[in-house]
């Protein structure tokens, strides 16, 4: 053996006996699924053309979009939750991105798609899709996170599951039109300084936009993830708010008016306001505070082995910028370790971190804690509830405590 190999091999081999710590030694029994020929192996696979377009494999099956009974009437004003617990990496695949409609997916084909842009412009303009097709076009990964994430947790500790507790959010790469490409097309006027957006479904969620933000990086796509949105996300065109809490994230984008004040759709002074202590309102609540939580171990997804090695793992986001850091407790908050970010982080657009510990079999208070560019750091439920009381329902971005038991099970708690 070279010289050079040497050192390779001991480093191999150290690897070798610290994993081994925590998985079978193969000194025992003879492993049938390494000794024997197994029935994958005797027989021919599918062809090619077996799913034109592929699924995932069925022993994948219960990494799904899940909602909550009890908290709609009925599934079609309705959301459902990402599996966040069963997910790594960032992007967010669109068959198992959360959904939130106020009166259901519809099915709008390109050909019938149509964009107008009126009021305050020189030349109010329709689009067709194909005329979208034709302005230069951006790549851009962001998060999208409903308002309401997390929300069922103000008075306490609630759902058994990050889906539950975090899933209201999607992390996709887009491909789309700035929309000022569009509003210079159309011939934007100086008096112009808000935008109300509307979608070509029943409930239209008309919302309003400063015009500083809609110049800024408001995207008009038409991919996600490579390849066409879903229906379910907006079919064949969307708005994309970076940072922007997800009721703004218009779908099915119908009609863009420039106009001088803001439009108060009866949607937005209803919902969507933050109902604080002493009965007063905050509203406009627009940018999506910086948040983390742990994905694993957590309640959907409990420790499967003994002590040693365990990997723990999670997202963290900011609508104000770009995630520099997150801190994980193992102790309820009492002392942090800097957890490893796999990416150096992008602005708007989901981090994921890790930390790798030797776990000792003890019982864990497991809490993740985000920072980023603005200086920001994600404040505890306690202090989140000192500023904003307990009857919102919306932008709850406080630490998430999970309680993990020598078992390995994990369950949703809260420390005082
Ligand atoms: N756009 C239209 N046209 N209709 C809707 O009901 N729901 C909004 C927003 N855009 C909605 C909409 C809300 S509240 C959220 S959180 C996001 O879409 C959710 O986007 P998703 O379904 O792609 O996850
Ligand atoms: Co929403």
């Amino acid at each position: 053996m070279s010289d050079l190999h040497k050192p390779n091999r001991r480093a191999v081999l150290a690897g070798g006996a610290a994993i081994a710590a925590g998985s079978a030694a193969y000194a025992g029994a003879p492993d049938p699924l390494i000794t024997e020929t197994r029935d994958w192996a005797k027989s021919l696979g599918d062809g090619v053309d077996a799913t034109p377009y592929g699924l995932p494999i069925r022993f994948e099956d219960d990494v799904i979009r899940r909602n909550v009974e009890w908290l709609t009437a009925d599934t079609i004003s309705s959301i459902n939750f990402t599996p966040i617990h069963a997910l790594d990496g960032t992007i967010t695949p669109q068959g198992c991105a959360f959904e939130r409609h106020h009166s259901g997916a519809i099915e709008l084909a390109k050909q019938d798609y149509r964009l107008m842009i009126n009021g305050m412009v020189d030349r109010p303009l329709i689009f067709t899709y194909a005329d979208l097709e034709r302005f230069p076009r951006e790549n851009h990964v962001y998060f999208c996170e409903c308002a309401a994430n997390s929300g069922m947790e103000w008075a306490g500790a609630q759902l058994n599951g990050a889906q539950f507790t975090h899933g209201m959010i999607h992390n996709m790469e887009y491909t789309g039109v700035p929309l000022r490409s569009l509003l210079e097309e159309a011939g934007l006027q100086t008096a112009g300084k808000w935008i109300f957006v509307e979608g070509a479904d029943a409930s239209g969620n008309g919302r309003s936009i400063p015009m500083e933000k809609a110049l800024d990086d408001v995207l008009v796509a038409f991919k996600a993830n490579g390849e066409a949105l879903r229906k379910e996300h907006g079919y064949p065109v969307r708005l994309i708010v970076p940072g922007w809490e997800g009721n703004m994230w218009v779908k099915w984008l119908r009609r863009i008016e420039v106009t001088d004040q803001p439009v108060e759709s009866r949607e937005e002074t209803s919902k969507y306001t933050d109902t604080l202590a002493d009965g007063r309102s905050r509203k406009w609540t627009w940018v999506m505070d910086a948040k983390s939580v742990i994905t694993a171990p957590s309640p959907q997804s409990p420790i499967a082995h003994g002590p040693g090695p365990l990997v723990i793992t999670g997202l963290a986001w900011s609508g104000r910028g770009a995630i520099t850091r997150v801190d994980v407790s193992l102790d309820g908050g009492a002392n942090w370790q800097t957890a490893r970010l796999a990416q150096p982080g992008r602005k708007m657009a989901m981090s994921r971190f890790y930390l790798d510990i030797d776990w000792d079999g003890s019982d864990m208070l497991l809490q993740a804690r985000a920072m980023d560019d603005t200086g920001y750091v994600q404040p505890t439920k306690t202090q989140l509830r000192e500023v904003r009381g307990l009857n919102s329902i919306y932008h709850n971005n406080g630490i998430q405590t999970w309680w993990v038991r020598e078992t390995g099970e994990a369950e949703n708690v809260e420390v005082s």
